[in-house]
């Protein structure tokens, strides 16, 4: 069922701000979006009436605490198809990806094994990768995208080996928009005995995201990039995995028992969840969570690739602008990054600003793929199920500001 945006806009508080003298067009959802009201009053009814050291007392807070949490818990896991033993809150995706890397690439990695991630990786699923490799011995290898910005099946066919241990890939690109095809990389990957790491950073608030149907080992995600609150994120582990791994951090509430010299821990996810969780966060996601589903994932993402074909159609016809992504929409979300010729990105995202429209610019975390495409940096403008027509129009007229400010005549 399409939505009435106009109607959604309301939700958001944050929409309303006027930004540099103008209504603000928040065109920068992939960094983080807005949250609605929903989460805000979620969050706050917690922190009014439930606040509590979960987990660890007895009385009637810690039990509403210990409740809502772990609620939050079974409200993720139903959301990607998880048992909620499979869920670990951690700080954001970054810290997922971290614990993944650390606790099962660590212990599993030896000199000659090869780790495959995509040249377009984010930072996050590519730095700590780099350190385990230093650390185990293990080579670092990259699948290239073509010109057209999609992965070619021989780079997968012919990198992705039995020397293969770990294969760790975007669901969506944070710069590109592409979205690869991991279902079929994983069944790949799997053939030749590796394990799928899928960072959904993402693709979580625009595509539904099926753990089992994705055939993913482990998966990532940020609550804020899905309209929740920062300070939390999501891993999936397959629980045979999960179970097999030594825990990351150690402290308090991921023990079982604790002596002089030694301890035994808590099992999955207690084990991976040390020190006091970060409820009110595990709240607001699953509230985000509720509101994207009551909106449906469907319509949600009919509307935000509408504004993505419109975007595309009135960028092509500037032939000042590249456009750094596949143009097939069935290959692409709602993120579109560009450059215009004569034009520094960051002068470019400046001078949008000025007209208030939030766009970003720079290397987005993919300093390797900024390489390989021979650019410094690029702006990015990304949609969320708030945008509107109007704020691409107010993209496409803020791109003519530019040129004419930095003295071209269009
Ligand atoms: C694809 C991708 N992966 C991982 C991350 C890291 O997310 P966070 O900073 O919330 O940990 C981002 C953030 O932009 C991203 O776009």
């Amino acid at each position: 069922m399409p939505f009435d945006v106009n109607q959604v806009r309301l939700d958001f508080p944050a929409l309303s701000v006027e930004a540099n003298g103008h209504p603000l067009a928040y065109l920068d959802s992939a960094a983080t979006t807005q949250k609605p009201v929903q989460v805000l009053d979620a969050v706050a009814r917690y922190n009014e009436a439930s606040h509590g050291n979960p987990h660890r007392g007895v009385h009637y807070l810690a039990v509403a605490a210990t409740q809502a949490y772990e609620g939050a818990r079974e409200r993720v896991a139903r959301f990607i198809n998880a048992s909620p033993q499979e869920v670990i809150f951690t700080r954001n995706a970054t810290a997922a990806l971290n614990l993944v890397a650390f606790s099962y690439g660590v212990a599993n990695l030896r000199p000659g094994d090869e780790i495959v991630l995509c040249i377009s990786e984010h930072h996050s699923n590519l730095v700590p990768w780099q350190q385990v490799a230093r650390l185990t011995g293990a080579t670092l290898k990259y699948l290239y995208v073509d010109e057209a910005y999609r992965l070619p099946w021989d780079e997968v066919r012919t990198k992705i080996t039995s020397n293969t241990k770990i294969t760790a890939i975007a669901h969506m690109s944070n710069v590109l928009g592409t979205i690869y095809p991991v279902a079929e990389i994983a069944a790949w990957a799997h053939r030749q005995g590796a394990v799928v790491v899928v960072d959904a950073a993402q693709s979580v608030p625009h595509l539904t995201v099926d753990v089992e149907s994705l055939d993913a080992d482990f998966l990532v995600f940020s609550g804020h990039k899905v309209y929740g609150p920062t300070g939390i994120g999501v891993l999936y582990g397959r629980a045979e995995l999960l179970e097999r791994m030594a825990p990351y951090q150690y402290g308090g509430d991921m023990i079982e028992y604790v002596e002089e010299q030694s301890s035994t821990f808590a099992p999955v996810p207690q084990k991976f969840e040390a020190g006091t969780p970060n409820v009110e966060g595990a709240v607001g996601l699953a509230a985000a969570l509720d509101y994207v589903d009551g909106l449906g994932l469907e319509s949600i993402l009919r509307h935000e690739q509408e504004l993505t074909v419109y975007a595309l159609e009135e960028l092509k016809k500037l032939p000042w602008v590249t456009i750094y992504g596949p143009q097939d929409l069935s290959e692409r979300g709602p993120v579109i990054s560009f450059g215009v010729e004569g034009c520094h990105p960051h002068d470019v995202a400046t001078i949008m600003d000025s007209c208030g429209v939030a766009v970003r610019a720079g290397h987005h975390c993919a300093q390797p793929l900024m390489h390989y495409l021979k650019i410094p940096a690029s702006s990015r403008a990304s949609f969320g199920l708030y945008n509107t027509p109007a704020e691409v129009e107010a993209l496409v007229d803020s791109i003519f500001k530019v040129r004419k400010w930095l003295g071209y005549g269009s």
